[in-house]
């Protein structure tokens, strides 16, 4: 049996190498609580037109920048600490990403060609560990091909992403569905993307803000309607209105345990009716369907009040190019 010596030991290797990785301007792919990310230095433009390249991820859509300490803030925003610091409190390290006036230092391919950019400090200590040892902020999208189901494990970015030059192994994600994206403004905060972290939540530290923001700003922040699909056919049910499939041919991904009879595949996302559960599972499940003798994938819907929303943002997304 290893001893934990060497565990950490072999680590902190894997950490050195790939730190010497992003330092030569090449990709990493790192564990976040989140998702998986697909990792280069934020502060050099080649290497982060490596990350579109491999990703095939249109240039319009903005990468999100990792920073390890708030020491990093003033590198990539003009916005003054001060005005997010209850939100860092609160939140950080953790699911939540701000989008924020960005500094002359951060490229323009970064926040595609925005002048915002969005940074969050993930809580994972693979991934704060990387980013220390880099010395740099690391800019990282999920690391799935463009439109393509998150990874949640290193053998989802090992099957799927192969591109990337080095793959760092932290274990399977806890928190399973990308950060909560909120825009900072003057009068406080939009939300640009649903997480686990809700708005309600975030209402306790920052007002939402009444300014409309600018229909040139919507771009992509994972606004697009058609996203996170699998390769099969995907379908949404309630169960009130069973989708016009086989279903002796479909797999269920089943929160409530109801209705499983008849399919030919069940993956119960939650022992227990939490839908915290459901977001850890969701898109390991979807890889996992994805992967298996069925033809169909039916997800179970749930309502869309707090984490249900972000599970549901996910999920019709996933479902849009066979529903529309
Ligand atoms: O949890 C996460 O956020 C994960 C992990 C790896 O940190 N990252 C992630 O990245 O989900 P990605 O690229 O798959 O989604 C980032 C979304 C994109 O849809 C992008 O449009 C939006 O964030 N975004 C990034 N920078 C932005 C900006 N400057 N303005 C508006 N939206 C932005
Ligand atoms: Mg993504």
């Amino acid at each position: 049996m290893m001893n934990l010596g060497y565990i950490c030991h072999m680590i902190s290797k894997e950490l050195e190498i790939a730190a010497e990785c992003i330092k030569l301007g090449k990709t990493v792919a790192l564990p976040t609580e989140t998702v998986y990310g697909l990792g280069a230095n934020a502060l050099d433009p080649m290497a982060v037109a490596r990350i579109f390249e491999i990703k095939e991820r249109p240039f319009f859509d903005p990468l999100i920048v990792h920073i390890e300490s708030t020491r990093q803030w003033d590198l990539l925003t003009t916005l003054p600490l001060e005005k997010v610091q209850g939100l860092i409190d609160a939140f950080w390290p953790g699911p939540l990403t701000m989008v924020v006036p960005k500094t002359d230092k951060v490229p323009d391919i970064v926040t595609a060609g925005l002048p915002n950019v969005g940074i969050r400090m993930p809580n994972h200590p693979m991934a704060l560990a990387l980013i220390r040892l880099s010395g740099c902020p690391i800019a990282a999208p999920s690391a799935n091909k463009f439109g393509r189901i998150s990874p949640t494990t290193a053998e989802h970015v090992r099957k799927n992403l192969s591109e990337a030059d080095y793959i760092l192994d932290g274990g399977p994600t806890t928190v399973g569905i990308e950060s909560t994206i909120i825009q900072i403004l003057p009068d406080g905060f939009q939300l640009l993307r649903k997480g686990i972290i809700t708005a309600e939540q975030i209402e306790q530290h920052m007002p939402m803000s009444k300014t409309p923001i600018a229909a040139s700003e919507k771009v992509a922040p994972g606004m697009l309607d058609a996203h996170y699909a699998p390769h099969k056919k995907m379908f949404l049910t309630d169960f009130t209105t069973p989708p016009s499939i086989d279903i002796h041919q479909a797999g269920l991904i089943s929160f409530s345990g109801k209705n499983t009879e008849s399919y030919k595949k069940v993956i119960r996302v939650s022992e227990h009716n939490d839908l915290k559960e459901y977001a850890v599972h969701l898109f390991a499940a979807m890889h996992d369907m994805d992967q298996s003798d069925i033809q169909f994938i039916v997800a179970e819907s749930v309502p869309e009040t707090g984490i249900g929303g972000a599970i549901m943002d996910r999920l019709k997304k996933a479902v849009f190019r066979f529903n529309s």
